[in-house]
């Protein structure tokens, strides 16, 4: 079978599906966000809540990955990570950070930006402690980010770590490991229209009041 690339240039989609209008979105993104979540939980979308982070890092590189959300807060967005990682470098250096939803099924993309901090580690506590028991040693086994010399290190120290902490014990929360919350002060929602006429309304904030503006697409 051949599985060659096809023309790129004619992949091209229209998109028809909904319009976004000042007049529904009320006056606070992440309410608004609450909805379109909600709306994606009920779309056949494989994990809806899968969010690509941006950071940037003291050499002024950018970094992206993709990430989950795990909770929506009243202010904002909580992902949960090693703290020992690249992006939780990256943080270190500077907390600004953008998370970018897309759901294609909808037509639909969200970009917001804000401050990343960390979470009480009381907070990731609870969270880990209600976590599957292979993703808790999968916490305590991987040193995110940094290079290894193959597979085995993963599965030799996750072989110490079921010795250490045999079925039936509680495991406890990895110091180098919990969730940072992410402040928004810019949040964007993007419908898919006709002739690439999207909608795109931002809300943008300096001292909490929430102002919305429409984007040219
Ligand atoms: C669908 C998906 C979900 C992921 N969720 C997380 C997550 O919630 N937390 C995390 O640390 N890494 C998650 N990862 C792995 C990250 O993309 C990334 O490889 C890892 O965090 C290391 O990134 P860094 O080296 O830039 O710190 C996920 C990857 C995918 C593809």
């Amino acid at each position: 079978m051949n599985r060659e690339p096809k023309d790129i240039h004619a992949l091209r989609q229209n998109y028809t599906r909904a319009e976004l209008d000042e007049s529904e979105v009320g006056r606070n993104p992440i309410q608004l966000f609450k909805q379109w979540f909600g709306e994606a939980q009920h779309t056949n979308i494989l994990e809806p809540n899968a969010m690509v982070l941006s950071t940037v890092s003291a050499d002024l590189r950018v970094h992206a990955r993709t990430v989950l959300l795990k909770e929506i807060t009243e202010s904002g967005f909580v992902f949960y990570t090693n703290y020992e990682s690249a992006k939780a470098m990256d943080i270190e250096h500077s907390a600004h950070v953008s998370i970018t939803f897309l759901w294609k099924e909808m037509e639909r993309q969200i970009r917001i930006e804000g401050m990343a901090q960390k979470i009480s580690v009381e907070r990731s506590e609870k969270y880990f402690q209600s976590r599957p028991r292979g993703s808790q040693l999968g916490a305590w086994a991987s040193p995110q980010s940094d290079i290894i010399s193959d597979r085995s290190v993963l599965h030799d120290n996750l072989n110490e770590l079921e010795q250490k902490y045999p079925e039936g014990t509680q495991i406890p929360i990895p110091p180098q490991w919990g969730g940072y919350e992410i402040t928004p002060d810019f949040v964007e929602f993007w419908q898919g229209r006709e002739s690439r006429l999207h909608d795109r309304l931002a809300f943008t904030t300096e001292d909490g009041e929430w102002k919305v503006v429409r984007l040219a697409p």
